[in-house]
């Protein structure tokens, strides 16, 4: 598995509370300024965003001040910020971060394109910041659950699902970078290995994108796993399973129901169980492991070498051409929820 990267090594905000600004006042950067502005020894300076109905709401959601540029927000001192701008604005905001030595959370994923998040990954290296890549879902207690449940069992599969209706606005992504990526991660993660063959089918039934992908992997230590996920689900649907020589476990993400069966026999039978599993709020958790790794100059939980790699393999899936999912004669209106 690529390296975990390097904290920064040196200890930020000692004995005061650490300065935190959030750039993009859209959903992601809203709950960013919402958890920060409740988490205990952090000033939350303020939120930055072009759009003034954004940063409008964002005031009088979380009750920080708002600034319309960058500059006017690293301009009143910050130690850290998190970029919840879109995606394709990642690169060049990281970089002017990195550049004033400011330690960074950039979310998911990391950058448009692999060069720009090893671009990201370098510069943060070479300033000695603190670069963490905002793969939320690691976060998730049932993702603990499971992968606690994993520890010292040999992974034979793991099968993803995440399906649900078409997301209110469209961006310029599909499925793959804007879904797959959080289980490309989990992969990586649960098994603690590279992906490293790709069997993706992609189609586009009703987007231009692709909504519909069936994502085939195989890992270094000799995994198998698959995602499924689309945009064509009425509801949303977050489900892990494991198999593994030992046990088979079951995560609902969504619900947070984590069960293992075990103890299996020759005659069929076997036991089962419902697995502890937390509270926390992912987000905050999130945000906390990334504040502490700024503290402590210690690795962050999710390093840009893993962000990186996590979207070298979600563009790998995008190498081969979504087709449409029907013949034109089939391929009638479908209505778009949302
Ligand atoms: N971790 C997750 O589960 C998760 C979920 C959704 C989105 N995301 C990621 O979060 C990021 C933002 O997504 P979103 O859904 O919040 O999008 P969004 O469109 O709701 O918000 C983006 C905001 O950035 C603002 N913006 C545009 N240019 C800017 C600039 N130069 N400086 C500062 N702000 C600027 C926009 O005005 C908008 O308010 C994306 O990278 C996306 O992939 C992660």
């Amino acid at each position: 598995m690529g390296s975990k990267g390097s904290g920064s090594g040196a200890k930020t905000g000692e004995g005061r509370d650490l300065r935190v600004g959030v750039i993009g006042a859209g959903v992601m950067g809203s709950n960013h300024a919402r958890v920060l502005a409740g988490l205990p020894d952090v000033t939350l300076v303020g939120i930055v965003d072009p759009l003034p109905e954004h940063r409008a709401r964002a005031t009088e959601m979380v009750g920080c001040r708002a600034f319309a540029e960058l500059d006017e927000l690293l301009a009143e001192g910050v130690d850290a910020a998190t970029i919840a701008a879109p995606t394709h604005l990642h690169h060049e905001i990281a970089l002017i971060c990195i550049a004033r030595k400011i330690h960074i959370l950039v979310e998911k994923p990391v950058a448009s394109t692999v060069q720009e998040g090893r671009d990201i990954v370098d510069a943060a290296r070479r300033a000695a910041v603190t670069l963490m890549v905002g793969h939320v879902e690691r976060f998730n207690p049932a993702v603990a659950a499971i992968k606690q449940a994993l520890s010292g069992e040999d992974i034979l599969s793991i099968g993803i699902t995440r399906v649900g209706p078409f997301p209110p606005r469209m961006s310029n992504v599909g499925v793959v970078i804007d879904l797959a990526v959080h289980d490309i991660d989990l992969i990586r993660y649960f098994t603690e290995s590279d992906i490293v063959e790709v069997q993706p089918q992609l189609s586009s039934a009703v987007a231009e994108r692709e909504d519909i992908a069936l994502l085939q992997f195989r890992t270094a230590s000799g995994v198998l796993a698959h995602i499924n996920t689309n945009w064509l689900t009425p509801f949303k649907a977050r489900n892990v399973t494991v198999a593994t020589r030992g046990k088979y476990v079951m995560g609902d993400l969504l619900t947070r129901q984590v069960t293992e069966c075990f103890g299996f026999k020759p005659d069929g039978s076997y036991s089962m169980r419902h697995l502890p599993v937390g509270h926390d709020e992912p987000l905050r958790a999130e945000l906390i492991a990334f504040l502490d790794a700024v503290r402590t100059g210690n690795s962050p939980a999710v390093s840009g070498d893993e962000g990186v790699a996590s979207l070298e393999i979600a563009i790998r899936c995008l190498e081969s051409p979504a087709r449409p999912a029907a013949s034109t004669a089939r391929k009638g209106p479908r209505r778009i929820a949302g």
